[in-house]
């Protein structure tokens, strides 16, 4: 049965996953590989160099696919959005400090503005500042979530932002991860570490095995 979901219908994709940007492990390729499955690959924008961005949209060929960053170093480095958004993303993806800068710049490019939190009062600011769709980030995220672990923060999240679509971030790797994320009232899932030892990822052959 084809999934259907906010996510879905959103992005205009067929599977509810969007892999996560991880910086220095998903470039281009690993981005088009999981687009061309039916989900949305993000480009690791990272702590952003414009000219690893433009080499690794170039890697991603004419797949559509979206880019994030680590908000906090975007804004140290706020040129690197504009170079980003010349390639037309499908979304950008902001983790990890306030949104509010980027939010009208990344929109009016057509991109799908996608804020990942770690609490629920980082959530609700993000849905103030403008985000389309929000991503609960749970402990279990790749060691980067906060305090909250993935299964109690989803419902939470979702309860406290309304109708903006939340995504499931943190410990999902398969079909099964999936399905909890959805039953907690998720729209989909981002997954980070399952695609670290996918063949087109960055990471070494070591980190991969
Ligand atoms: C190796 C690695 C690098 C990551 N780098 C970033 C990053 O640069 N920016 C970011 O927003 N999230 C990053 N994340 C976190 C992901 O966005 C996402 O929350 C996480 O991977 C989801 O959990 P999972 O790894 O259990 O699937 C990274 C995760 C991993 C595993």
């Amino acid at each position: 049965m084809p999934f259907d979901t906010a996510l879905t219908r959103m992005l205009g994709i067929d599977i509810p996953v969007i892999s996560a940007p991880m910086a220095g492990v998903a470039g281009g390729k690993l981005a088009a590989a999981v687009t061309g499955g039916g989900g949305l690959g993000l480009i690791g924008g990272g702590y952003p160099d414009p000219a690893v961005i433009e080499h690794e949209f170039g890697e991603a060929g004419n797949a559509v696919v979206g880019i994030g960053f680590i908000t906090w170093a975007l804004a140290k480095n706020p040129a690197a959005l504009d170079v980003a958004l010349a390639h037309s993303p499908k979304a950008v993806f902001l983790s990890f400090a306030d949104i509010a800068p980027f939010v009208a710049q990344a929109q009016s490019f057509g991109a799908t503005l996608i804020a990942q939190v770690q609490t629920v009062g980082q959530a609700r600011a993000a849905a103030d500042a403008g985000a389309d769709m929000i991503v609960a980030q749970g402990t279990e995220a790749g060691g980067h979530g906060a305090a909250r672990a993935t299964l109690p923060l989803v419902p939470a999240v979702v309860d406290a932002v309304g109708s903006i679509p939340v995504l499931a971030g943190g410990g999902i790797a398969d079909g099964r991860g999936l399905a909890a994320a959805l039953a907690l009232g998720a729209a989909g899932a981002v997954v980070g570490s399952a695609f670290v030892a996918a063949e087109e990822s960055l990471a070494s052959a070591n980190g991969k095995r």
